[in-house]
């Protein structure tokens, strides 16, 4: 399968999880790219503070694996960015994580999911996979291999 691994890493975490999922559904055999999103302005970003650089287009992969950290309780402002100027995504399947420091509930990865979810299925896709990786030293190693094994189990 071709899949697109889309991503906006600010201080390189995300960006780590993206490299261990590209190894993993390579080893699977299928045919991954990872393309990072990029911005202008100072990091980390404000709403409306930055310019989109990079935007990577999903439309030439079957499946599409988004992936973005937690800022302020929320999504971080250039993945939601991104998700608002996504084109249709007509039945592909999707999935979805988010790091994020604090291993707590209530500090922004529920919400960050749901927008990426929402945003996607308004887009057509088929949300297949969620995964919230916690970066706090203690979680870090088991949530990101919780998170590589259950959404390469989907592909
Ligand atoms: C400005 C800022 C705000 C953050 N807000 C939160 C937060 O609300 N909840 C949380 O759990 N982590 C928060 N974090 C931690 C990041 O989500 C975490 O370090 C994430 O893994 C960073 O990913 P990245 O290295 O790919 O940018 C924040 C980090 C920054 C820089």
């Amino acid at each position: 399968m071709n899949i697109g691994l889309i991503y906006y890493s600010n201080t390189g975490n995300t960006r780590t999880v993206a490299e261990k999922l590209e190894k993993k559904l390579t080893e699977k055999g299928h045919n991954v790219t990872r393309e990072e999103i990029t911005i202008t302005g100072a990091t980390p970003a404000q709403p409306g503070k930055f310019e989109l650089t990079n935007i990577p287009n999903p439309d030439g992969y079957d499946a599409i694996i988004f992936g973005a950290p937690v800022q302020a309780f929320s999504l971080n402002p250039v993945m939601k960015a991104y998700m608002e100027q996504l084109p249709p995504l007509d039945g592909k399947r999707v999935a979805i994580f988010v790091t994020k420091q604090l291993p707590l509930l209530m500090v922004g990865g529920t919400g960050s999911i749901s927008i990426m979810k929402n945003a996607s299925e308004s887009k057509g896709a088929k949300v297949a996979a969620s995964e919230i990786v916690v970066w706090a030293e203690k979680k870090r190693e088991q949530s990101i291999k919780k998170c590589v094994e259950s959404i390469a189990r989907i592909f």
